[in-house]
């Protein structure tokens, strides 16, 4: 099993290039089986979450030839509306495919997502938002089938902002007989562009990246091209990593995604330059502590807590870190504790205490954020790390090690023998 290994304390500089967004790509191929013809997808990250959609659509029968992070996407052969729970438990994105597959067959089954490995990840919002839509549902051997000759348009107003469930139902309402609305939807930038890419397929959306979507249903979509925005999380991670360790670029990326982020980052005494596409960072040798409370987009995102609270070991006194969007997500903070790093946690939120220096240490990864997480401590520690599980961080970064390595970290990939 793979590993990464890391000699950490290397001053980072040189300039890094920001890939496609994870959570942008996913759930536009998803979309892009609606219509009946060919898709073409720029700038989709190399990963395994992307592998498996990819896998995932040609089980239900759509082709898919990705090259170059160009990935075209052939609708006109799907004829499976059937979400198999092999794929699903690697990646519950591809739950995804729910809404698409109802809308454009009447009827689908997709595995029902189990818990994840920082607790429940309930998928009620998706369920209960096709229902109002007229969508049958019922559950049976682990499957979630629904079914709806068309879908009738409603109004639907979520409890909790949800990214997945707010993609979902609009790409499900798109072809709804009449209009939809969703109220307190997400207003993610993966979210934005999912709709600007439903329009271009022939959708009618309105009030896209504000909390009341309005979406007038229209007959059927044609197939659309469309270019993938930056992945603001792996930029956020490259940040963390340069407000230690050194001056570093990134390119291809767009800083208004990553307001809140940067704001943190001036706070803790980072400098910061920004281009329309290009952020630069230089770092502090006094990083002050800093809170940060997790939030729905524009608020610091819950994808990077694992990595602030990376950042936060070794700043000089105490902060406290809470996360209100995953009340469970923490399953870094004890393997973070074996680098010398003290954290308690408490319920949602961690109460770090900065120490004078991270020691590197054998640890392992839990899922995607969490290895980013140890990377950086890895990056930060004196010493050699090596990060076990990282078929994690596989699934949702480009390349990282090749990444840090080309900005002057000393950082490769290994297997158990070394
Ligand atoms: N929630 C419910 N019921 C639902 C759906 C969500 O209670 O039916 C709750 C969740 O349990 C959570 C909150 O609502 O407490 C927000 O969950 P959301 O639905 O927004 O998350 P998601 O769509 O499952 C996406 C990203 C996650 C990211 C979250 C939050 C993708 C593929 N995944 O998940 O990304 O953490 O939004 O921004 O877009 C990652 O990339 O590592 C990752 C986990």
């Amino acid at each position: 099993m793979d590993k990464l290994i890391i000699h950490g304390q290397k001053p980072l500089s040189g300039s890094v290039k920001i890939s496609g967004a994870k959570n942008a790509v996913l759930p536009i191929m998803t979309a892009a089986i609606m219509a009946e013809g060919k898709s073409r997808i720029k700038r989709v990250p190399d990963l395994r979450d992307t592998r498996t959609m990819i896998k995932l659509l040609e089980i239900v029968g759509a082709k898919c030839t990705f090259h170059n992070g160009s990935l075209i996407i052939d609708g006109s052969t799907v004829n499976n509306p059937e979400a198999p729970y092999d794929l699903v438990k690697t990646m519950r994105a591809s739950f995804y495919v729910l809404g698409p597959l109802l809308a454009r067959f009447g009827s689908v089954k997709v595995s029902l997502p189990g818990g994840c490995a920082w607790g429940p990840r309930p998928v009620d919002f998706h369920l209960k938002g096709l229902e109002k839509l007229g969508a049958k549902i019922t559950l049976n051997s682990g499957y979630i089938l629904a079914e709806a000759k068309r879908l009738k348009g409603t109004k639907i107003s979520f409890e909790f902002p949800s990214v997945g469930a707010t993609g979902n139902i609009a790409m499900a309402a798109t072809t709804a007989q009449g209009t939809t609305v969703i109220e307190n939807a997400a207003r993610e930038p993966e979210i934005v562009q999912l709709c600007e890419y439903l329009n271009a397929m022939g959708a009618s959306i309105g009030g896209i990246g504000t909390s009341r979507i309005v979406i007038e249903g229209v007959d059927s979509l044609h197939s659309a091209d469309i270019k993938v925005i930056p992945d603001r999380i792996e930029a956020g991670t490259f940040l963390m990593a340069g407000a230690v360790l050194g001056k570093i670029k990134l390119t291809d990326v767009n800083p208004s995604h990553l307001d809140t982020v940067l704001l943190k980052l001036k706070e803790i005494g980072a400098d910061i330059n920004t281009s329309s596409n290009s952020i630069t960072i230089n770092p502090t040798d006094n990083i002050k502590p800093v809170d940060m409370t997790t939030a729905v987009y524009p608020g610091f995102a819950t994808d990077l807590q694992a990595q602030w609270v990376a950042l936060m070991t070794i700043a000089a006194g105490s902060s406290v870190i809470t996360d209100t969007v995953y009340h469970d997500r923490f399953s870094h903070i004890p393997e973070l504790n074996r680098f010398g790093a003290n954290i308690r946690v408490d319920n949602n939120t961690a109460f770090v205490r900065g120490v004078e220096e991270l020691v590197g240490a054998p640890v392992m990864s839990t899922d995607i954020r969490a290895s980013a997480a140890l990377i950086i401590a890895g990056l930060f520690a004196k010493g050699k790390t090596t990060v076990s599980r990282i078929y994690h961080i596989d699934r949702g970064y480009e390349k990282i090690e090749d990444k840090f390595r080309l900005l002057g970290a000393n950082i490769h990939r290994g297997n158990s023998n070394g």
